[in-house]
């Protein structure tokens, strides 16, 4: 059964991704970043950022998400939510997902994927095709 992203499921990926920032491996920047993905049979895969010595090899909370589903077979996705801001600290501001992330979801979504911003009590809602328009995707090497 298709799932729908009622207010609620999305209050609740949201909620998935203000939980997730614990996972943050931050201590380069001290900005700690979650995010939850909801897949087409209503799993949830969570990720954190995993920052690295050598700064280059940090992941994205975003990836690692994606990561986590893909490696596991999953490559269908609704929505994302997504939180960041000082790591020890409530999220004072939305943070909105680094292009190379936006990039990761153009391989697996559909322009209608949905990119939620979350902070405690507030989000907000854009699509993928709102955040990266006019973009590179599978359908041009087709
Ligand atoms: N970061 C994310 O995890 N997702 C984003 O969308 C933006 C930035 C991380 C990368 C790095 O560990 C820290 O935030 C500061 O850039």
């Amino acid at each position: 059964m298709a799932i729908e992203l009622t207010k609620e499921v999305l209050e609740n990926l949201a909620a998935k991704a203000i939980e997730a920032r614990d996972s943050a491996y931050c201590p380069y920047s001290g900005f700690a970043v979650g995010a939850a993905l909801l897949d087409i049979n209503g799993n949830v895969w969570t990720g954190g950022n995993i920052e690295n010595a050598a700064y280059g090899p940090t992941n994205c909370a975003e990836r690692t998400a994606f990561f986590k589903a893909v490696s596991e077979g999953v490559r269908d996705f609704l929505a994302i939510a997504v939180a960041g801001g000082k790591a020890g600290e409530a999220p004072a501001s939305f943070c909105a997902p680094c292009g190379v992330c936006r990039q990761v979801m153009r391989e697996f979504c559909m322009d209608d994927f949905k990119v939620i911003l979350a902070k405690p009590g507030e989000m907000d809602v854009y699509t993928l095709s709102e955040i990266l328009p006019v973009s590179f995707s599978p359908r041009d090497l087709a």
